[in-house]
């Protein structure tokens, strides 16, 4: 608790500012709650349920989640990914976060090792810690792709899993085929080695929001022992509402043990099931999304501006977050001084990575165009330019 979430903290300290200050004064680009209203039709649809009420939808259901709502999940990722994927491949979970969690709580023996690739969500580490798992940390290029060969050199006969997270947060890096082909060579080279199976969670809370026309790249496809846990927090802006699910690949062993494992873990960490009301809707919109072109107008402006001020960052190619170079190397205290201006970002170590710091661009468009003198002023007391 002490070492906190980095992101939090700083989304607190916004709340405190906007206090003092009035709310259009700061400008809070700390936390990924999208400002986004959900796409016309989940009002339609949730409109549509509340007037003709379906008997028995409050009630407890299955673990998994309702049969329809599975099916059609199961329908759309079939459709993404290529492979034919059934409603008995899906549980529905409370959100990306409990996915990762049921996961974890279902493959890991205490001890057993998960290798994250930083910069990364860190969350990550207190979930695996939440199922006596122990985080290995393989670091990232100059360009956010993992280091392959350091992933060749962390794993060992403990490594049961290794998430990936394409589009990523906090870089919006997105990973290509190619690169994921290359992934996977090293896990299957790893497997033969130690004679181990090791699973691929595929964290896709972004999948939906990828730019500049990128394909999505199918890891579900592509890797038989993988997981995808994802939700409708950020395709449908709809984080409050607590809705995600796990797709397991057809092909993986001893899948039914493993489903009925995910559903028995639904179960016991307190889930019970995902919410109801949602998986109604969910079930409805599965290929509705937000406006991508939104978010990558956003992208647009806030790189420009910020590459013309001088500072130094990869350009996101999804998610909703960029993660540019302090130009000191104390991350905690470049991020204080923008503070000064009333900018609030959260600092690269609160992803693994001290000497960058998040942008959380999901906001409104007012509050971008008033981050950048922020922004100019601090850019300029480092002489950037
Ligand atoms: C990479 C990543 N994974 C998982 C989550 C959790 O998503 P959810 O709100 O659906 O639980 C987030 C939330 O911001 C995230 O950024």
């Amino acid at each position: 608790m002490a070492e906190g979430s980095w992101t939090r903290r700083m989304f607190e300290e916004a709340a405190v500012l906007k206090k003092k200050h009035g709310e259009h004064n700061v400008f809070d680009l700390s936390l990924g709650n999208p400002i986004m209203e959900p796409p016309a039709e989940f009002k339609q649809a949730l409109k549509k349920l509340s007037e003709s009420p379906i008997s028995g939808m409050h009630r407890y259901m299955e673990n998994a989640g309702y049969e329809e709502t599975r099916a059609a999940v199961a329908n759309q990722v079939s459709v993404e990914t290529g492979i034919q994927v059934g409603a008995h491949d899906i549980v529905m979970t409370v959100g990306a976060a409990g996915a990762i969690n049921v996961i974890l709580k279902t493959i890991l023996n205490s001890g057993d090792e998960v290798i994250v690739f930083a910069p990364y969500f860190m969350e990550y580490d207190n979930y695996i810690d939440n199922h006596s798992g122990k985080p290995v940390v393989v670091k990232a290029d100059d360009k956010f792709l993992p280091d392959l060969a350091d992933l060749a050199g962390k794993i060992t006969r403990k490594t049961k899993a290794v998430i990936v997270n394409s589009p990523n947060n906090p870089t919006g890096v997105v990973y290509s085929t190619d690169f994921v082909n290359r992934l996977v060579s090293v896990l299957q080279n790893k497997e033969k080695e130690y004679s181990s199976a090791i699973y691929l969670i595929s964290d896709e809370a972004y999948s939906s929001l990828i730019y500049d026309g990128l394909p999505y790249v199918p890891v579900l496809k592509i890797y038989h022992r993988c997981l995808i846990a994802t939700s409708h927090s950020k395709d449908l802006a709809l984080p409050g509402e607590r809705i995600g699910y796990i797709a397991v690949n057809p092909n993986i062993e001893a899948k039914a043990d493993l489903v009925s494992g995910l559903i028995f873990c639904n179960r016991i960490l307190g889930f019970v099931n995902a919410p109801a009301l949602m998986q109604k809707l969910i079930q409805h919109l599965q290929h509705i999304t937000v406006s991508i072109a939104d978010y990558q107008e956003k992208r647009d402006f806030m790189y420009n501006s910020l590459t013309n001020m001088g500072y130094k960052l990869v350009k996101p190619q999804g998610a909703f977050y960029m993660f540019p170079q302090t130009p000191i190397e104390n991350d905690i205290e470049f991020v204080h001084e923008l503070q000064k201006h009333n900018v609030l970002t959260v600092p690269g170590r609160g992803f693994g990575t001290p000497g960058y710091f998040r942008i959380s661009y999901c906001v409104g468009q007012q509050t971008l165009e008033g981050s950048l003198f922020g922004f100019r002023k601090t850019a300029e007391q480092f002489r950037l330019s």
